[in-house]
């Protein structure tokens, strides 16, 4: 598939991003490298994707989420680790890395089962849903806020404000009140547990009391992981749950086919992963001279690294890296979706977790769910970073 015209990806324009397949393929067979605005270059390959992902030492995470708007580092009261370089960055993902060990995560598989039957108790076969926001946006909320060991009565307080946070993303304002109300209220918690005798028995008594041999966190670091940690893993599993769903009910056929066997569930969820990248780009400065794909890059340079386009790259995935298959052969290429490197997501495991609890559920709940009579998939406007479709209708 290539365009008549030579037009680069522009990872910010919502045209681009809301059908993004022919421009993404142009990219790969005929410039690799584009420079879609001034000091801005844009990967499409796979293969130069995982090379700058892995190069930490040239292309720094300073301003990961600012390209043009967006929040820089510099305004922020203290460095979240996804804009944090070594060896800053390297102390506190081992502070941070314990609490996504497999052991611990193992053991929330009954508080995620507990949260998902929750939502679904409430609906029943027949009726109609809409899965973005009646499902998917709440499971991810409420597990991530009892991993991180906030008081139930609290969720649906904090809920809101990450919704109003989450939609002006990238562009955080820390003088918007629900920032500053939910800082305030994760300083408060923290301080709670800084005052008590440490419990280890969750995330936030993790930043609360440093572990042997690691240094305090000050509050106000403590807080913007805490705060980190509240969104990190929201909207991008949010989103996971609904593609996902919405390529198994687009083609019945796969939906039968999990209801049948339910030994494809995994394969579905890694399916879905590559197909529809939740975060569709992570962004880089280059800080040492490099070539990629024989284009010099330039300290200085901004580097917009396309997940998704990597994900879809057909040297690395295979003529038909652009269809949905529930059949793909596992370990054909490496999966870009949760980045690569140093900082490759730490709560992977934990969104896939919620993806197979909530599809065990859903077949074993209503095998008859099926897309909405006259449904139109509509990519979600003004989120260019995120891919997934406005909303999901069905019926259960
Ligand atoms: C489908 C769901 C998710 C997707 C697509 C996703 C995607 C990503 C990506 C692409 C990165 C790397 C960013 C970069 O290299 O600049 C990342 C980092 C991270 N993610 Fe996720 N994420 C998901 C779920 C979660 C969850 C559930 C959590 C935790 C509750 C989480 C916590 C983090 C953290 C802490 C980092 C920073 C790691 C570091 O910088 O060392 N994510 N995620």
């Amino acid at each position: 598939m290539t365009l008549p015209h030579h037009a680069p990806y522009d990872p910010i324009n919502p045209a681009h991003h809301a059908d993004p397949a022919a421009r993404l393929a142009d990219a790969r067979d005929r410039c690799p490298v584009s420079q879609p605005r001034p000091g801005v270059h844009f990967l499409a390959r796979h293969d130069d994707v995982r090379a700058v992902l892995t190069d930490h030492e040239a292309y720094s995470s300073v301003d990961n989420f600012a390209l043009e708007g967006g929040t820089r580092t510099v305004d922020l009261p203290a460095v979240p680790i996804t804009m944090a370089d070594p060896p800053y960055h390297t102390a506190l993902r081992a502070r941070l890395r314990r609490w996504f060990a497999p052991a611990l995560l193992r053991k929330q598989e009954p508080r995620v089962r507990e949260i998902v039957a929750g939502v679904l108790d409430a609906w029943q076969p027949g009726q109609k849903a809409e899965i973005y926001h009646d499902l998917a946006r709440q499971v991810p909320t409420r597990v991530v806020y009892a991993f991180l060991g906030l008081p139930e009565k609290d969720w649906d307080q904090l809920h809101q404000w990450a919704d109003a946070i989450d939609g002006i993303l990238p562009e955080l304002r820390t003088d918007m009140p629900e920032f500053q109300a939910l800082t305030r209220y994760l300083g408060g918690q923290l301080a709670v547990r800084a005052a008590a005798p440490a419990t280890g028995a969750d995330v936030l008594d993790g930043l609360a009391h440093p572990a042997d041999g690691e240094a305090p966190l000050t509050p106000v670091e403590a807080v913007i992981h805490a705060f980190q940690l509240t969104l990190a893993g929201t909207d991008t599993t949010a989103s996971l749950l609904t593609n996902l769903l919405y390529e198994l009910l687009a083609d019945h056929t796969r939906w039968e086919r999990l209801l049948a066997d339910r030994s494809l569930i995994p394969a579905a969820i890694e399916e879905s992963l590559r197909h529809d990248a939740p975060l569709q780009y992570v962004l880089r400065t280059v800080t040492q001279e490099r070539n990629i794909s024989d284009c010099p890059v330039e300290p200085g340079e901004r580097l917009a690294v396309s997940l998704q386009s990597a994900n879809w790259d057909e040297r690395a995935w295979g003529a038909h890296a652009a269809d949905y298959s529930l059949d793909r052969p596992a370990g054909q290429a490496t999966l870009m979706t949760f980045g690569y490197g140093i900082h490759t997501c730490l709560g992977a495991p934990l969104a896939r977790l919620q993806a197979r609890v909530v599809l065990e559920q859903l077949l074993e709940r209503f095998p008859d769910l099926r897309l909405a009579p006259g449904y139109r998939h509509e990519p979600a406007p003004d989120v260019v970073m995120v891919r997934r479709p406005a909303r999901l209708d069905v019926v259960l």
